[in-house]
């Protein structure tokens, strides 16, 4: 049996999956509209892979009896400092989504939701390889400093973690 409260929780994540992948949609457009075609391209790819995380668990909440709910979304921020900047705030971004798959693993062992406990399995793989690269990213960056940014908008597809092979058909 699909309990509400894991429902409930589950649907909170479609709605932080789908801010994800606009947070990085906007990301990509102030990255592209500033000449950084690579960092857009990085960005782009990776709202991608936010709409995959929130499709997961809209199949998944179906699957199991319940019903998916699409959210409105808050307006991301769209402006940033600088590159490093933007992807400080990717990072801590990422962190937050860790915190919160951590907050449902947690739940489904309270209400012993062995099940979805099993599906979040995936996710939180996925959430140490998407802090990890993020902070690879960061040092890269920290490392080039503003004047060799054409040379690592260049290169940053480069740094790109293949996505999990079941992402695509899950
Ligand atoms: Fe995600
Ligand atoms: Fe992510």
């Amino acid at each position: 049996m699909f309990k509400k409260k894991i429902e409930d929780i589950c649907n909170r994540q479609v709605e932080r999956e789908a801010y994800s992948s606009n947070l990085y949609l906007a990301m990509a457009i102030w990255a592209e509209t500033n000449g950084l075609a690579g960092i857009a391209a990085w960005l782009y790819a990776q709202a991608e892979e936010e709409k995959m995380h929130m499709l997961k668990f809209i199949k998944y909440i179906n699957e199991r009896g319940g019903k998916a709910v699409i959210p409105a979304l808050k307006k991301p921020v769209a402006e940033f400092k600088s590159v490093e900047d933007m992807f400080k705030e990717v990072l801590k971004h990422e962190e937050f989504v860790t915190a919160s798959i951590n907050e449902i693993v947690a739940l489904t062992l309270d209400e012993k939701d062995f099940n979805t406990h099993n599906f979040l399995q995936w996710f939180v793989t996925e959430q140490v390889e998407e802090e990890a690269s993020v902070k690879a990213i960061l040092d890269k960056v920290r490392l080039v400093g503003k004047n060799n940014m054409y040379q690592f908008d260049r290169d940053i597809l480069g740094l790109r973690t293949p996505p999990t092979a079941t992402q695509a058909g899950a």
